[in-house]
């Protein structure tokens, strides 16, 4: 255990609970949350690079690309009209996960997955069948505030569903579930853009309805969870489901925790304000730093711009396409490594390595880049061993990002709030990541081409910075009961400076001889 990782796993305390087929089905269905986000993450990019898609919507950009006749790579796609289609969606799912707090918070997590699935359904069926632009700016939106819901409530479900023991893996099936949309979306992009008569875009976009139909179902049949039953005062109710998800008759203890942590909660009456205390700050810290920090890992510039870039360095139409899909293989098979290892290993050991292997492929990819296409973006002949070079440490960086701040980015965040602010932070997760990653995909194309191979060394820095972070300011929440998280915070060498021995209630006399480590 590292110095400034926090206390030991199990932290003194531990529930009764199995792993049962009931709460793996459970987790397995609410995790295809995910799909609806990766979907659309794989579809967009592919959709604009169509080109009946941009004559019938982008005339400008559709004649840009074929007449501008520059030998600049870094400045090709230079297009912000493009890429507010494809980012204006991020700025609706920020608006719609604070809407979704409320929600989530008085009226159960399944009701936030039902609205994101039926909210994402409706808009993908009206982007599908658009005739103006107009169509496609509201589908648009629809699918955007589809995604802010279901971000913000389904890593919460599933961090409450899972018993302690298994969080990290089943809450990283949401993120399992993102890279399997990113991968499906790109293969079906890579067929329908072959579709002779120009409508295969249609198919893309409206394919998004089925992911939309999963989650829709899904929400309908999953069982509600015990903290949010709690939380609405159906204590009978909760204390039977417990029961049944835990699949053990002796789950008293954690259910008296939970109904003390839910009685610590009412008497907030203003979780947001809430959010401010001094006590909260390591809370409010991380619900910041993580989203902002696993943007600007940069991973979106390869997963919105893959083509794009893979054709930027010498990779013709298919093939560049067929790179794109190659590297999201890499992040579903990593992901499935994070989810072996998470609650082994714990989550400050993925933060690190994953951050480390990332600088390292960055700074190759930006010497590989700089060196042939220098200042002026004109490579010459590019040799192909040399593309696939550069293709291979992309992929390396995939990977790291796929087993650290790929899934850490939506668990540690959704396992670390304490009931009472729980769903106000959460949505500012979501809002935070949303908002930059809109701020990446807005910009990528316009730094790419001011800042050149440079980039790769921008988000390569952020990446130092964020590992020294982690190392510093992030406690082990590995095998922490989630309503006992309060404690990690008391052990850690600068938070503890934050919170007061009677902070969080509930959780003081499981405090006791629970530190270790310090
Ligand atoms: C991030 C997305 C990213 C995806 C890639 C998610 O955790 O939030 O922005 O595109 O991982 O797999």
């Amino acid at each position: 255990m590292p110095a400034v990782g926090g206390i030991g796993p199990g932290g003194g305390k531990e529930y009764p609970g199995n792993l049962t087929p009931f709460v793996t089905v459970t987790c397995i269905v609410a995790a295809m949350g995910g799909l609806i986000f990766g979907y659309d993450i794989g579809i967009s990019g592919g959709v604009t690079s169509m080109d009946p898609f941009l004559k019938k919507f982008f005339m400008s950009v559709y004649r840009k690309k074929h007449n501008d006749k520059t030998t600049n790579e870094y400045c090709q796609y230079d297009s912000q009209t493009l890429t507010m289609f494809t980012s204006s969606l991020y700025l609706a799912a920020l608006l719609s996960s604070l809407v979704a707090s409320t929600i989530t918070r008085r009226f159960g997590r399944k009701l936030s997955m039902l609205f994101g699935g039926l909210l994402f359904l409706i808009g993908a069926l009206i982007n599908g069948f658009a005739q103006a632009i107009w169509m496609l700016i509201v589908g648009r939106i629809l699918l955007g505030f589809g995604i802010g819901f279901a971000n913000q409530s389904v890593p919460l479900y599933l961090s409450e569903m899972a018993p302690y023991k298994y969080r990290g893996a089943l809450n990283i099936g949401f993120q399992l579930s993102i890279t399997v949309g990113i991968l499906v979306a790109n293969v079906l992009n890579y067929f329908f853009a072959k579709i002779k008569g120009g409508w295969g875009w249609r198919l893309s976009l409206g394919g998004a309805m089925v992911p939309a139909l999963i989650i829709t179902i899904g929400s309908l049949v999953l069982p509600d969870t015990p903290n949010s039953m709690i939380e609405r005062g159906e204590h009978e109710k909760a204390r039977q489901q417990l029961r049944k998800v835990r699949g053990v008759e002796d789950i008293d203890e954690e259910f008296n925790d939970l109904i003390a942590a839910s009685e610590e909660s009412k008497k907030v009456e203003h979780p947001w304000r809430n959010l401010l205390q001094r006590k909260y700050r390591p809370h409010l810290t991380m619900a910041i730093m993580i989203p902002f920090f696993q943007q600007f890992t940069g991973i979106n510039v390869i997963m919105f711009y893959a083509p794009v870039l893979f054709g930027s360095i010498g990779f013709k139409d298919d093939s560049a396409l067929m790179s794109a899909v190659i590297t999201d293989v890499v992040n579903v098979a990593a992901t499935v490594v994070s989810i072996y290892g998470v609650d082994k290993w714990g989550r400050r050991a993925l933060f690190l390595e994953g951050g480390a292997q990332m600088i390292i492929c960055q700074a190759v990819v930006a010497a590989a880049i700089g060196a042939k296409f220098g200042i002026d973006g004109n490579p010459g002949d590019l040799p192909k061993w040399y593309a696939i070079v550069v293709v291979m440490f992309i992929c390396i960086y995939v990977a790291g990002f796929a087993w650290s701040w790929g899934p850490l980015g939506w668990l540690v965040p959704s396992e670390i709030f304490p009931l009472e602010i729980r769903s106000a932070a959460q949505s500012i997760n979501v809002s935070v990541n949303m908002l930059f990653t809109f701020f990446v995909a807005q910009i990528f194309l316009t730094m790419l081409c001011h800042m050149k191979f440079g980039l790769f060394i921008f988000f390569g820095f952020f990446v130092v910075i964020m590992t020294i972070f982690i190392y510093f300011f992030l406690p082990e929440t590995k095998g922490i009961p989630i309503e006992e998280m309060g404690k990690v915070w008391k052990a850690h060498p600068y938070w503890s400076k934050f919170v007061e021995n009677d902070d969080y209630g509930h959780g003081v006399e499981l405090n006791k001889g629970a530190v270790k480590n310090v």
